[in-house]
């Protein structure tokens, strides 16, 4: 194993840290002519990539068809995402690497370790599990699992046989899993008895139970996780283990096309109703596949830790596709990371001897608040490469991290993406660089981005705008909104006409070749680096018979960045305390824990426009602080003054 030693230098006098010669020598990609050189031609590019990392069925007749806000990529190519995952690497004799280290939450639990060969063998039978329970290609198969490594066997098996998985992360709540069900029509549910949360064992079962009746679940298999006692419903429950008893440990990988859906992640909008993101199968595993190799530097003895949970779209990039296209080696971890002590994922570094480890700012700072002794008690010399995902980073956060966990050696990957664009699509390249703190990089290369003002005009100099992408787009973008044309041309393709997709994120340039991202334009939270849309937790509320009308806003927060806050005008009821737990438990109950309001102010009315809209930018720069602007725009410009009160507004 290559054993790191100082991996940057730096910081030159802009404050930027390089990679040093031994990080470019080892780096795939060291020449930042490749900008260039992709930005050229950057079909031509992808179709480099594509041809060179992927093994495909059929080759492609055409490489990209563009028709606004449409477009496909490797058209008419046929290919298999598990096949390029898990069968090709057996074929090449890899078959007894580890694929993935699986580290259980509890101490006296071992760690499993499942090579190639024990996916190819599993992810077979399991494919074969589907099929005999009348799975099809194109068929939807909804997955409700926590981090064990049957979520990973069930998302390759889907994509074995071409039926389109839905992961659900697992601490969503019933009524979360319910929508999520009834909107992708799946006839299958994968869930498990329990997991184990901070030593205790949450009953994953029961909500599961309460999120299918009356759906088109027609089958549910229950993996035995926990060993708890569950309700299993004669007829429509099944153990996991019982159906892989005995069950043909071969099932071919079908030929799917290029454009055929690989799966459906659901994600927040600005509306109460989560959005069905598309992915396909081609698009998506060329970028998941160079993606991983480039920003993460992945060699044959890497051993790679992505934090994030499977049921977000880092969790499905970066815990399954990326790294098992590329033939690696991934830890996956079920639990908390201060369990049973705050310094767990460090012992777990320093235990596997971890060289790339990839998580998010709230992460980082939580960990700084919980104090350096933490990780000062491990050898964390192993660390090569450090990530960071999800939400704008700060300096401080960026420091520590740099300095406590990557001990001054390690470069930091600040990569800037989103559930749409299926992978990274800005950041800089471990040996490239540069990396500046609180700076996401350059495009990657073959991708082309830009920040505009709002009619439209590219910004010059560091003025801020909002980012935008450009066609050719990235191959692994969205291919739409599961059943909702309309809102996909709303969301990504209005803003500026359907030639150019709209991330919602505002951003501005360093020295004009460099993004830092200012964070979400519309009403979307990102709470601990979660997405959460104000609509969701507002129509929760709104459930609330007593309650007349709500509007939820962010509220910046120490360590997870922000948090939402609720303001509540009650029907004829008078406020209380007990008013204010019963509807953070509806929030709970409706989208999950994560979703909690931090506050719930009762207020009398709410500022509105005159077509009646909620000012919640006004209430946004109420917390804050911030100057309100112009009120006398507003509908009834006297609920100001007590809403300043509410919130002790000092201007
Ligand atoms: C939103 C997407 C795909 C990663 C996990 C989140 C914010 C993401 C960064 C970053 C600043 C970031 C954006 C984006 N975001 N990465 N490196 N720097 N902001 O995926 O839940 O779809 O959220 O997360 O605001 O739009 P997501």
């Amino acid at each position: 194993m290559v054993l790191a030693t100082k991996w940057v230098v730096g910081p030159d006098e802009k404050g930027y840290f390089w990679p040093n010669e031994e990080a470019k020598k080892h780096a795939w990609v060291n020449d930042p002519k490749i900008y260039e050189e992709a930005a050229k031609d950057p079909v031509a590019f992808w179709e480099k990539l594509a041809s060179e990392g992927i093994t495909w069925f059929k080759k492609w007749d055409k490489a990209y068809e563009w028709n606004p806000p449409y477009y496909k990529w490797f058209v008419g190519a046929k290919l298999n995402v598990c096949y390029n995952c898990v069968d090709r690497h057996v074929e090449a004799g890899k078959g007894d690497k580890p694929a993935i280290i699986w580290i259980p939450e509890p101490t006296d639990e071992p760690k499993r370790v499942l090579t190639y060969n024990d996916l190819y063998r599993e992810v077979q039978k399991f494919a074969n599990v589907l099929k005999n329970l009348g799975v099809k290609k194109g068929d939807r198969v909804a997955i409700y699992l926590p981090m064990i490594p049957e979520v990973q066997i069930a998302m390759l098996a889907c994509a074995r046989i071409g039926a389109v998985h839905s992961v659900v992360f697992s601490a969503f709540s019933a009524d979360s899993l319910r929508t999520r069900i009834e909107d992708s029509e799946a006839k299958i549910l994968i869930t498990a008895d329990g997991y184990y949360r901070r030593g205790k064992i949450i009953n994953l079962k029961q909500n599961a139970d309460k999120a299918v009746e009356n759906t088109t679940i027609e089958k549910v298999i229950v993996v035995k996780r926990a060993g708890i006692k569950v309700d299993m419903k004669e007829g429509r429950d099944l153990w996991w283990h019982e159906l892989m008893e005995n069950v043909s440990s071969s099932c071919e990988a079908e030929s799917m096309d290029s454009e055929d859906m690989l799966f459906l992640l659901y994600t927040s909008g600005t509306t109460g109703k989560p959005k069905g993101v598309v992915h396909t199968t081609g698009g998506y595993i060329v970028m998941a596949y160079w993606s991983s190799r480039w920003v993460f530097d992945l060699h044959e003895d890497d051993i790679f830790w992505c934090t994030a949970d499977i049921g977000w779209i880092t969790g499905h990039t970066y815990n399954c596709y990326g790294p098992l296209a590329n033939g690696a080696t991934l830890l996956f971890y079920e639990g908390a990371p201060d369990w049973p002590e705050k310094d767990r994922w460090w012992q777990i570094i320093e235990e596997n001897k971890v060289t790339v480890f990839y998580t998010a700012p709230t992460a980082i700072r939580m960990f700084a608040q919980w104090g350096e002794q933490w990780p000062a008690k491990h050898d964390l010399s192993s660390l090569r490469i450090l990530g960071t995902v999800g939400e704008p980073i700060d300096r401080d956060a960026w420091m520590w991290y740099f300095k406590h966990i990557g001990g001054s050696r390690c470069p930091i990957v600040d990569t800037w993406w989103q559930t749409e664009t299926g992978g990274t699509l800005i950041t800089s390249l471990p040996g490239i660089g540069p990396f500046i703190p609180t700076v996401a990089g350059r495009p990657f290369p073959g991708v082309t981005a830009d920040i505009l003002d709002s009619e439209g005009k590219p910004v010059g100099g560091d003025t801020g705008g909002y980012l935008v992408i450009k066609s050719p787009f990235p191959p692994s973008l969205l291919r739409g909104l599961y059943k909702d044309e309309e809102k996909y041309i709303e969301t990504y393709w209005k803003e500026y006409g359907k030639e150019i997709y709209f991330t919602n994120d505002g951003a501005r340039w360093i020295e004009g070749k460099y993004i830092r991202i200012t964070g979400r334009v519309d009403d979307v939270m990102n709470v601990a680096g979660h997405r959460l849309s104000s609509a969701e937790v507002e129509n929760a509320i709104d459930s609330d018979e007593r309650v007349s009308e709500c509007a939820v806003v962010p509220k910046p927060h120490a360590i997870k960045g922000e948090v939402p806050v609720a303001f509540v005008v009650l029907k004829n009821v008078e406020p209380s305390e007990q008013l204010k737990q019963e509807l953070i438990e509806l929030v709970k109950q409706h989208i999950g824990p994560t979703a909690k309001p931090e506050e719930i102010i009762f207020v009398k009315e709410l500022p509105k426009t005159r077509s009646g809209k909620i000012m919640r930018r006004m209430l946004k720069a109420l917390l804050k602080n911030e100057p309100l602007g112009d009120t006398t725009t507003l509908q009834n410009p006297e609920s100001i003054e007590h809403l300043k009160e509410a919130v002790g507004y000092k201007g």
